[in-house]
């Protein structure tokens, strides 16, 4: 791609997330349910959105749907989702103050790692739900997100943003059900960083 062309993307991408923030949330939500933008709406059951709050605190990143969100709809409603509200329930955070979104709205077959390309595709509608949520505190739930994010963070690092909010990035709570020594690690991120949401 040329100097010229790559400008042109960069507009037309901007363009797009104007129009997804504008249109608020339900709209956001139509044109995922409606997007074809990449083979994965092929094999999908359900488009997986989110779940928790319009306007929580903190919002946890997590990779992509697996096969009980993309057979429900629900993010992290499986096994990794049971972790994950582990974690939650030890961060103290109230029910309105948390929200889950993933990098891919559709299931990857097979539960691979989403591609370069998927996570592009897919990351306006990521941008504008950051957007249009607002949190204070964004955590990436490992590699795949801290890649959609776009910025680079070491395991259990905190980064505060110009506009005074902040990314954290811990692990993945399926990688934590394989590796279960990690998860006293996990908890130490969250006691390092607890200031953050609590006050
Ligand atoms: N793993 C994710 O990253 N997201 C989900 O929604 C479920 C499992």
């Amino acid at each position: 791609m040329n100097e010229e062309s790559e400008t042109d993307m960069a507009e037309i991408l901007s363009d797009e997330i104007r129009e997804l923030i504008n249109g608020g949330f339900s709209f956001v939500e139509n044109k995922i349910l409606e997007c074809r933008n990449c083979a994965l709406h092929e094999t999908v059951t359900n488009k997986v959105i989110s779940k928790g709050s319009t306007a929580p605190k903190v919002v946890f990143i997590g990779e992509a749907p697996g096969k009980n969100e993309d057979e429900t709809g629900i993010p992290f409603c499986g096994r990794a989702g049971k972790l994950l509200d582990k974690f939650i329930a030890y961060m103290e955070l109230k029910e309105d103050e948390w929200a889950v979104i993933n990098t891919l709205k559709c299931r990857p077959p097979a539960n691979r790692t989403p591609t370069k390309k998927e996570i592009e595709i897919c990351r306006p509608f990521l941008t504008a739900q950051l957007t249009l949520m607002k949190p204070k505190i964004i955590i990436l739930l490992g590699n795949t997100a801290e890649k959609a994010y776009g910025e680079s963070l070491e395991w259990g690092e905190a980064k505060q943003r110009e506009d005074g909010t902040y990314i954290v990035k811990i692990f993945h709570p399926a990688a934590l059900i394989y590796q279960r020594s990690r998860e006293a690690e996990q908890y130490a991120f969250l006691d390092k960083y607890k200031h953050l949401w609590k006050n």
